[in-house]
Parts: C-alpha cells; structure tokens; sequence
C-alpha cells in the first residue's frame, strides 16, 4: 500500500502493517506444514503494539532475560522460552515467573540455578544451548560459532551423558540465513549431539532462519524439518527467529537538515544519527537503501554522502546518487529498518540499562538514577 509521506512526522520509524501480516501468514503456514512452533524472538522484533497483529497468526515468544519475559507476559499473553548468554540471581525469579522453557549457555549456570528451578511453584522445562562448531555466518560479529565464542557448551564439555533435569537442546547458528545452511548445521549437529536427542524433549533451532526473503526455500525448510522429526520420533521442534518477522516491513523517515561541502564531497546532515538509530549500519558494516536514490554512484547525478546529525566523526555513510539536488526539508527514507535497528536503538535484549551515580566528595554514594521493566517496556512501543 502506497504510504502519504506527507503525513509522517520526521524522524519516525514506520512499520508496514500489511507486509508485517504478510510476512505473518508466511510463517504460519510454515509452522502447520512443518508441525513445528514457531515463536517471535523479541531481540529481533519488540514492538508490543504490534502484538495484537502477530497474535492473530503466532503465539509464543522467545525472551532473552528478565525483561523480554515480563513482556511476554504481559502483551504476548504467553511464558517465554528463555535463553540468556548468563543469567543473574538479581532477577532470576521474574526470569521464572515469566518462563516455561529456560535455556541455560553454560554448565556452572546449569548448576547453580537447577535447584531454584526445581523449587518453583509451576514446572519450568530446562534446556542448554549446545554450540554445533559449524556456522556459515561470514561476519564474525553475528557468528555465534567463532573460536573462542561464549555462545554454547561444546560436545567436549558434555560428556556422554546429559545432566539430570535437562529435557531440551538449544543451538542457534545462523543469521539471515537459507534453509540450505539449516540442512548443513543439522549434519554437524546430529553427528555431535545426536546422542542426546533420544532423551530429550525438545530442540529449539534458534533463529536466523529467514523464510520471509523472497529467494528463501520454504520448501526445504519444510522438508528438513518434517524428515527431523521422523528421525527423531517426532520430537518437538521450536525455532525462534526474529528477523523474518520484521524483514521488511518499514522504513526509517528522515529529513535533510542541512548540506556541507568539504573537498568536493557532499554530505546532506540527517535528523538522525547512524550510531544512535541505525548502529547495525556501522556495526557490520552495511550501506542501507534509501528509497528512489541510487545505491551506487553514478556519474553526472548529484551524489552524496549522509550523516548522522551526531558529533561523532564516523557517523556518516556514502555514497549515494539521485536524480535532482537534494535540498533542506527534503525527505530520506532509509528501507528495511523495523528488524533489529529499532531495538538496538532502544534497549537490546532487553538487557537492563546500568544505573546512573555519583561517589561525593564526602565518600558517599548518590543513585542519581535507575532502570526498570517499564523504562525498557517504554522505550519501544
Ligand atoms: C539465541 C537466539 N535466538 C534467536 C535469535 C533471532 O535470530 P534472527 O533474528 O536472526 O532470526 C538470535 C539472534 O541473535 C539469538 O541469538
């Protein structure tokens, strides 16, 4: 549907709703022909107002601590399947209140926190994370199979026999990825963990798995999942993914505010800030689109770079080429920008904010400020 831009106040990031059910119906039907859940990862994709929507076709959430399980409670309407790279006492106890699954990343936090779970008033169904040694994520900021990684117990670290209490497998290696790197990551998987997966549950195949992109196989994502289920008597299966919720159904709006000349390179200043809207860009690095600009230069057009209305000398990116001269006022619409940028412009993962103090000058300590739940809840929306 074709959007009045005229109406949308700048900067604003704007969710899609028909491409966002589109992508939801997509999903579904691959959830009821695979016989597999299929829950939302809120790290991807966090804006409860749209929950409503995704609830007409998914329910279940995937939470990465305490916050992101509360708000699964509280707007999913559903307990989390909760994985943390390493949970807290602190708030381990709204982590359960809000849970059914908890995934444990390592065997100490396995240890330490089996028993509290086991005291709890509801049963909670208890996982690792396994890291498979095989990933075909090429950028090592997303490659949770990297050496060295703190992502995932190793086979070596296992042993032969699970740990008591645990019912379920976890592993997520991928990142905007095919159904063909699924097929090759349950190769490593099975001949590493297979000795497991007659005792367990479950296993959640994490996220990554971007069945939304137009080229994606839905068909072998069907298919591979269906004939796993059948090796291993029709385990249950749950993948997370959040980005394929989201994969393109809305853009970031901004407008220029000014443009600079320095040695024949021209920058149009944005309302808004690479490193504070859209890190991801800088991060990985990659240039996003701009709608009805070139993506790459070309010859004889205007051509500019665009930069982040911060002072940090980097927050820039370029360079892209349009048709007329860009002046003040006129509208930039970057593509794509609901998955991820949006929550890593709030508060990723939920993870909670550090407090803000003072040490005095007479030895004592000022909480200046601090975080909670609803300062997370209500930085998204
Ligand atoms: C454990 C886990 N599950 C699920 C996801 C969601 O992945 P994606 O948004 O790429 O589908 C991530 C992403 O980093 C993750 O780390």
């Amino acid at each position: 549907m074709s959007i009045d831009f005229s109406k949308i106040p700048t900067p604003c990031y704007l969710l899609e709703e028909d491409l966002l059910r589109r992508n939801l119906k997509l999903i579904q039907s691959v959830k009821e022909a695979a016989g597999v859940q299929i829950i939302l990862a809120f790290k991807g994709f966090s804006m409860w107002k749209a929950f409503p929507i995704v609830r007409e076709y998914i329910e279940g959430a995937a939470a990465s601590g305490a916050c992101e399980a509360r708000l699964a409670s509280d707007e999913m309407k559903t307990l989390a399947h909760t994985y943390s790279a390493a949970y807290q006492r602190s708030d381990f106890n709204e982590v359960m209140e809000n849970s059914s699954h908890i995934t444990f990343n390592s065997l100490t936090q396995l240890e330490q926190f089996l028993p509290v779970v086991r005291n709890f008033s509801r049963k909670i169904s208890v996982g690792l994370r396994v890291n498979p040694e095989f990933s075909e994520v090429e950028t090592a900021l997303y490659n949770p199979c990297a050496p060295g990684t703190r992502l995932g117990i190793l086979i070596n670290q296992l042993g032969d026999e699970l740990p008591e209490g645990v019912e379920g497998l976890h592993f997520h290696t991928l990142c905007e990825s095919g159904a063909d790197d699924l097929v090759k990551t349950l190769v490593a998987f099975e001949s590493r963990f297979g000795k497991f997966l007659n005792k367990v549950k479950w296993v959640n195949m994490g996220g990554g798995h971007l069945m939304t992109r137009a080229e994606y196989d839905t068909k072998l994502l069907i298919e591979t999942l269906k004939a796993f289920r059948r090796r291993w008597n029709n385990i249950e299966v749950i993948l997370e993914p959040g980005s394929a919720f989201a994969w393109e159904t809305g853009v970031l709006v901004s407008e220029v505010v000014d443009i600079v000349e320095n040695k024949g390179i021209k920058t149009a200043i944005l309302n808004i800030s690479f490193t504070a809207h859209m890190p991801d860009c800088l991060e990985m690095p990659y240039k996003p689109r701009i709608r009805g600009a070139y993506h790459e230069p070309v010859e004889g057009k205007p051509t500019y770079r665009m930069g982040g209305n911060s002072c940090l000398a980097g927050d820039f990116m370029g360079f892209w080429s349009f048709d007329k001269e860009l002046k003040t006022g006129d509208p930039i619409i970057f593509e794509d920008m609901i998955h991820y940028t949006l929550v890593k412009s709030s508060m990723f993962n939920g993870v909670p904010h550090p407090s803000i103090g003072m040490w005095t000058e007479n030895g004592e300590f000022l909480m200046l400020r601090s975080y909670n739940y609803l300062e997370y809840k209500n930085r998204m929306a």
